[in-house]
């Protein structure tokens, strides 16, 4: 939940490790810090709230070159042990100031492991668990800290991406990783470790993805590897063709609003390959039909002999399940079921090896995802990963590797990795339903014909954006926001409300619209948005009741439907109109207006969208 980054080179390292910081401020915003070595010897400067904060706080020998030094570490921490402040923040040392350690995880013996120590005489400064790692090396270090780092690995229990320096072996860096993700950059005659692939990319393309337990030795001119037992192994590099602008806000005000803007090219790249343009022709002849391919990666008629497709995963994530669940049950007709990550993983749930799993994380690196994965294949199913982040652990464990292709997504708000997860959700539901022969020719093609629009349909709907805007301006005050839908349109609107609540604290629920009448209406008055989602067309007329239900109550309603519907003009105060598509896969659309409304509201309420209280990007601890 943290970020960490190192560098080891030529240059003054301070300001390269506050950059990558700066860069993973995503993944953790209450408090930072910096060890270097330097002539000086080990110098840590740690402080409570953003990098902003250290910036100021060591502005001043930044400029006088008291922090001058070629070796560094650095973090930006999301609390989990002990509040955020100046001696919580990380890094942490040993007792005598000799080795620093920067830590992203959760150490979960660690009250064990500091009642140890404390036996040992160490004495606890801070609240945290990673303090326990530093005076733990410290205790095994005999003169070769790689030694020292081995053995301490050994006693601890729960996910760690580390990065240890020490005064007394002032030219590497070692970092090791257990369930929490860390890159490791090759540059030239300098060398990097970042929890995430924007830190290098102004340095680096060349990347080094650690598996668990491998520990890598930084010096300036090469990188050593070990696996968990301590052999020398070697690894590939791989190389990120991201550009470096694609993690810069190029010129937005905010990443969350640069994301939802890249979603008509992140739709396109997510489409684009998977679909074949001359898979034969048409009955009457001559008329070329297109159709999926999933070849690229590894799909074959062998998935679709499954009893069950599960779907399982977090967040937003887990509101692209939903509506996944729905167009497997439509457009395949197998059975599909659908869980929270954090849920399936404590129940006892029935599967079986003829049962797919789909597991999807934007990250690839969510703590509870990865166990319901690990689960779902100890239980001998085969795993379809869904993810937007190469080389991350859900990718390299799953059977099956989808990319959303979104490019990096680093607003803590989710959405262009949403989009891009339903289009993949839809084109395996699509093929499924042709392996298993229930598709017919014509829906694959309308459907086909329908996911090459969205990208355009969804820059239409970008261009449109003061509607929502001026919308948002008349009621970001509001204290009450409800979205109401049914079945894909109840999804997208679990997704809307989380959304807003999570950038513009306003308290808002998506409701099944059809339960209304059993509870929720009760919550309905004049301070509340009822925000209908209605592109269903056999469901309407329902959908016109509910919103008539809380009309009558004083709420304040806009409809979200098709540019060709006038069927809520008269019970609608307001009406957002997204182009047409077919019913079942207008989710890539609607949810278009929801992001713009949240992100609005946000701003109108002059909150930071991209650093909403309390959250991280990635909850790569439980
Ligand atoms: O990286 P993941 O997709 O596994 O993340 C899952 C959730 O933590 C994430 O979607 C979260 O809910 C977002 N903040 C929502 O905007």
């Amino acid at each position: 939940m943290c970020g960490i980054v190192g560098y080891i080179g030529r240059e003054d390292a301070a300001p390269i490790l506050l950059k990558g910081l700066k860069k993973l401020e995503y993944r953790g915003y209450d408090s930072a810090g910096i060890a270097i070595l330097g002539a000086g010897g080990l110098t840590v400067r740690k402080s409570r709230g953003g990098i902003k904060n250290l910036e100021e706080k060591i502005e001043a020998e930044l400029a006088n070159g008291t922090l001058a030094a070629s070796i560094g570490i650095g973090h930006t921490r999301w609390a989990t042990h002990g509040e955020p402040s100046d001696i919580n923040a990380h890094p942490h040392t040993d007792l005598s100031g000799n080795i620093a350690v920067v830590h992203n995880g959760i150490i979960e013996n660690y009250a064990r492991l500091k009642a140890w120590l404390q036996k040992h005489g160490v004495v606890f400064r801070s609240e945290t668990d990673t303090e326990a790692v530093a005076h733990l090396i410290d205790l095994h270090y005999n003169g070769d800290l790689l030694q020292a780092v081995m053995e301490s690995l050994i006693r601890l229990e729960g996910s760690y991406a580390l990065a240890v320096v020490s005064r007394d072996d002032p030219d590497r860096i070692i970092a090791v990783r257990k369930e929490s993700p860390l890159v490791i950059g090759k540059g030239d005659g300098e060398n990097f470790i970042a929890s995430d692939v924007p830190a290098l990319l102004e340095y680096t393309r060349d990347v080094y993805y650690l598996l668990d337990r491998e520990i890598a030795v930084l010096y300036r001119d090469k990188v050593e590897f070990y696996d968990g037992d301590g052999r020398r192994i070697e690894k590939n590099i791989a190389h990120v063709d991201w550009d470096a602008g694609a993690a810069e806000k190029d010129g937005y005000e905010h990443f969350m609003i640069k994301e939802i803007n890249e979603q008509p090219k992140a739709l396109t790249s997510a489409l684009r390959a998977r679909i074949q343009a001359d898979a034969g022709q048409d009955a009457q002849g001559g008329v070329p039909v297109k159709a999926v391919n999933l070849e690229e990666i590894g799909f074959d008629s062998s998935w679709a002999q499954a009893n069950r497709v599960v779907i399982t995963a977090c967040g937003t994530a887990w509101h692209a399940a939903v509506i996944g669940k729905y167009a497997f049950e439509r457009y395949s007709r197998i059975s599909a079921d659908v869980d929270i990550a954090s849920e399936y993983r404590y129940r006892n749930p029935i599967c079986n090896p003829q049962d797919i799993f789909i597991i999807i994380s934007q990250s690839g690196e969510t703590a509870d995802t990865l166990a319901a994965m690990r689960m779902a294949k100890e239980s001998g199913s085969r795993v379809i990963a869904i993810t937007n982040v190469v080389g991350s652990t859900l990718a390299r464990e799953a059977d099956l590797v989808m990319y959303t292709w979104a490019g990096p997504e680093i607003a803590v708000a989710s959405t262009k990795a949403f989009t891009t997860q339903l289009m993949c959700l839809y084109l395996i539901a699509l093929q499924f339903g042709v392996l298993r022969g229930v598709l017919s020719g014509d829906e694959l093609a309308k459907s086909i014909k329908a996911l090459e629009e969205v990208s355009g349909q969804a820059e239409k709907i970008l261009k449109d954006k003061e509607t929502i805007q001026r919308f948002a301006a008349r009621h970001f005050t509001k204290s009450k926001v409800f979205f109401m839908g049914r079945l894909f349109d109840y999804a997208v609107s679990l997704e809307s409300a989380l959304k807003l609540k999570e950038i513009s604290y306003t308290h808002s629920e998506a409701f099944a619209a059809g339960e209304l009448k059993h509870g929720p209406i009760a919550l309905v008055d004049e301070s509340t948005l009822v925000v209908a989602i209605c592109t269903q067309t056999v469901l309407f007329e329902k959908m016109d009741s509910n919103i008539k239900e809380v009309k009558a109550r004083g709420a304040s309603t806009l409809v979200i439907t098709y540019d060709d519907v006038n069927y809520f003009d008269q019970s609608a105060d307001e009406i957002f109109r997204i182009p047409r598509l077919p019913d079942g896969l207008s989710p890539m659309l609607s949810i278009i207006p929801c992001q713009l409304y949240a992100y609005y509201c946000a701003v109108q309420r002059g909150l930071d969208p991209d650093k909403p209280r309390n959250l991280a990007k990635s909850v790569t601890v439980e």
